[in-house]
């Protein structure tokens, strides 16, 4: 079975060719990253903009890249929530005039599933197990009960995990996104030179709901004692303890679900997963099986898409041409496609 997914829910143009549901045999992700860089964040009608710009040349590209022609395939699938409405429809919109035209099912794909199933693309993985996904738009912890059903157990009641990342980058004037930069410096500094504030929950939240708005004050006001003159500390070490405590958060809560849950099994997803101290904190836990994808398959990609629409496809289930994108889905009750 070969499915082409399409992917537009934020800033990343990809679309990928993916065979039976695991074999990526084309991967493009066109990134407008330099296009938003200077406005330090996404910039939504930027993005619809250039998606609508992008999207044929990226389609083609993963289509020549597999070595098949359009009517080869079996299925075409596009993200259809949650992300920026203009960015999804021109990828939703896209894919259903494809589908139309060529006669093929089409499927509309639910984002946070799909990164979920990101690391079933490079290795088998049985459910049930816990799931990680932290980008720059989620944080969530969830019970993934199979590639179509998971129940989120706990999510942030403020900023993504990604969004401190990139809050904090940007106090050090790096880059937009500055997940990396950050988790870079971090390396050369020492995590123990400050305790930064752990959060206490909020009245009302979830015991394994997350929230990084007192961590990130903390540290951006760290920063700026550090500029003043006779400063003892370095950039570094403030990276390094944030970074720490950034992860820390999330794999505390990680662990307690664990614990109640009983799933010894924990899978990770969306660009934080590509944290080095996450990976090292998780991966070095003998107590569990810890599964990260790849740096590539961890941020937004088209073979996500595809891999899991092919899942479904292999079961006769498709969706109407009448489904839409929307921004948001619901948490805190079980999602499925
Ligand atoms: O999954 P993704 O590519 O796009 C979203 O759906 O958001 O994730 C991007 C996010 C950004 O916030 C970026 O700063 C963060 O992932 N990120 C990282 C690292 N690499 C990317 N955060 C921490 N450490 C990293 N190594
Ligand atoms: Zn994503």
């Amino acid at each position: 079975m070969l499915v082409l997914g399409i992917e537009s829910s934020c800033d990343e143009c990809a679309a990928s060719v993916v065979r039976d549901g695991r074999e990526i045999l084309s991967d493009i992700v066109a990134t407008q990253i330099p296009l938003h860089e200077r406005f330090q964040g996404v910039v939504p009608e930027i993005a619809s903009r250039t998606h609508l710009e992008w999207i044929k040349g990226v389609v083609e590209r993963a289509l020549g890249e597999a070595k098949i022609g359009v009517r080869d395939l079996d299925g075409i699938a596009a993200t259809a929530r949650p992300g920026l409405v203009g960015s999804l429809l021109v990828g939703l919109s896209f894919a259903k005039g494809m589908a139309w035209s060529l006669d093929k099912p089409f499927l509309a794909v639910n984002h946070i599933l799909a990164h979920l199933y990101a690391p079933e693309l490079e290795e088998e993985i049985p459910y049930p197990f816990l799931g990680l996904l932290v980008s720059g738009g989620h944080s969530i912890i969830a019970r993934v009960e199979d590639f179509d059903r998971i129940e989120v157990l706990g999510t942030t009641i403020d900023d993504a995990a990604g969004e401190a990342f990139d809050k904090v980058s940007k106090h050090y004037g790096f880059g937009y996104p500055g997940g990396l930069a950050i988790d870079r410096l971090a390396e050369k500094g020492d995590p123990e030179a400050f305790n930064f504030p752990k959060p206490r929950l909020h009245k009302g939240g979830h015991t394994y709901d997350v929230s990084y708005s007192g961590l990130k004050t903390a540290v951006i006001r760290q920063l700026e004692n550090y500029r003043r003159p006779g400063a003892l500390t370095s950039p570094e070490n403030i990276a390094a303890s944030f970074r720490k405590a950034a992860i820390d958060i999330l794999v505390d809560r990680l662990l307690r679900a664990a614990e109640d849950t009983g799933l010894r099994r924990i899978v990770a997803g969306g660009g934080v997963a590509a944290n080095a101290y996450l990976r090292s904190q998780l991966s070095s836990r003998i107590d569990f099986e810890v599964h990260f994808p790849s740096l590539k398959l961890c941020g937004d990609n088209g073979a996500m898409i595809a891999g899991l629409a092919a899942r479904h496809f292999m079961r006769g289930e498709s969706s109407g041409f009448d489904t839409g994108v929307s921004a948001r889905v619901p948490l805190y009750r079980r999602l499925d496609r």
